[in-house]
């Protein structure tokens, strides 16, 4: 591929990727739960807040510079986790470890990643120039087995743990049972290597019976953040008052998301929940926001409402899909220079300018 013909935005990556995935993959990365309205509200949902920008304003030495949980980031744009990414590209986790590196961006690495913690790990650990390397943990039903996965990412060099608790089950994920989606050959989760069989439950409702008698609660929360000497992150809070127990457990962030409209459908969009959980919280822990981030000035607005940083799902899969590492790399860098911009023509030479005074609800 010539430079030439690279896209020039995150959207045109989107289209690009659609056209290259098979239709087992793509009804995996791109489909949502049910009706998929989330999935759309999503990203509407940051196009319909107006900016209302301010002009000659000082802008010399601007710099997207900012701080997150006591480490100075490059900018404040993270990879969201997103599971078997060898199914994108044979590179998989690690050409993305490698772009978010190279960006200086953060990584939050799926416990359903195709490449073990370890590897992912050992690849980027060493850059000083590196952004933060996270951990995302799926609470299993077998305590010792967390207890060993949260080990391993302690001594593998992740420096903090982001907990999932919007997904305790999948969604209905119509679009994935329609294609018949499943794993292919030589796609494997070995992070999870190991796990004990889940105890079968005897009669009643396969759910209620069967699956959520091992999913987590507030009590895991609290005796993670106890045991584990890594900040934990809660991940998939839209209500303030989960944000507050969050604070209440020893959390040291959350981050507002409904798993790309992947899990809940209807549930609301992640620029409509984060200004109250940002008002609850925001001083007291670090909030992120994820769902439909797709331009610079949706990063803007994420950090006008009150988030410290931004993560961004299925671009990077948009990027890995059309040029591997370094498609992810320039997905990064398109976003980051997107931010400049907007911060610019909004008046904004640092992160710290960037407040709700530059917007308007649209309608
Ligand atoms: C995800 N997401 C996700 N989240 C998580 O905590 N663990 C995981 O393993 C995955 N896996 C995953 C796979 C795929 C294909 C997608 C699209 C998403 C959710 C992800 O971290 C994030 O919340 C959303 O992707 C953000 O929305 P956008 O940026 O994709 O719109
Ligand atoms: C998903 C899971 C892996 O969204 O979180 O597919």
């Amino acid at each position: 591929m010539t430079a030439d013909k690279l896209p020039v935005s995150l959207p045109e990556y989107a289209s690009r990727a659609a056209a290259l995935l098979d239709a087992n993959a793509r009804a995996y990365f791109e489909g949502g739960a049910a009706d998929e309205l989330t999935l759309a509200a999503n990203p509407r949902a940051w196009q319909e807040i107006a900016l209302l920008p301010r002009v000659l304003r000082p802008l010399a030495g601007g710099a997207t510079t900012c701080h997150l949980l006591g480490r100075r980031l490059a900018h404040p744009i993270l990879l969201a986790p997103v599971a078997h990414q060898c199914m994108a590209h044979p590179d998989g986790e690690i050409a993305t470890a490698c772009a978010a590196s190279a960006q200086g961006a953060g990584l939050v690495l799926s416990t359903q990643s195709s490449l073990s913690l370890e590897q992912v790990a050992s690849v980027v650990a060493s850059d000083a120039e590196r952004g933060p390397l996270w951990f995302q943990l799926y609470l299993q039903h077998d305590a010792n087995f967390n207890r060993d996965l949260v080990r391993r990412a302690e001594a593998a060099g992740y420096e903090a743990l982001v907990v999932t608790v919007d997904a305790p089950c999948s969604g209905a994920r119509d679009r994935e049972r329609r294609a018949g989606f499943e794993l292919p050959p030589g796609i494997s989760m070995p992070n999870l290597a190991g796990l004990p069989p889940r105890p079968r439950a005897s009669g009643g409702s396969p759910l209620f019976d069967g699956l959520l008698p091992g999913a987590p609660g507030w009590a895991e929360i609290a005796a993670l953040c106890e045991r584990t000497r890594l900040p934990v992150l809660l991940k998939g809070i839209l209500h303030p008052d989960d944000a507050r127990e969050a604070l209440r457990c020893g959390a040291r962030g959350v981050i507002v998301s409904n798993h790309g409209g992947r899990t809940l459908d209807t549930s609301l969009a992640t620029a409509q929940a984060l200004p109250a959980v940002a008002d609850a919280v925001g001083d007291a822990m670090a909030v992120l926001v994820d769902g439909g981030i797709r331009r610079g000035t949706d990063v803007l607005k994420a950090l006008a409402l009150g988030a410290h940083a931004v993560l961004i799902g299925r671009p990077q899969i948009h990027g890995l899909v059309v040029a591997g590492a370094m498609g992810v790399a320039h997905v990064i860098r398109l976003l980051h220079d997107e931010l400049e911009i907007a911060m610019a023509l909004c008046g904004c030479s640092r992160i710290e300018d960037i407040d709700r005074r530059l917007l308007v609800a649209a309608g």
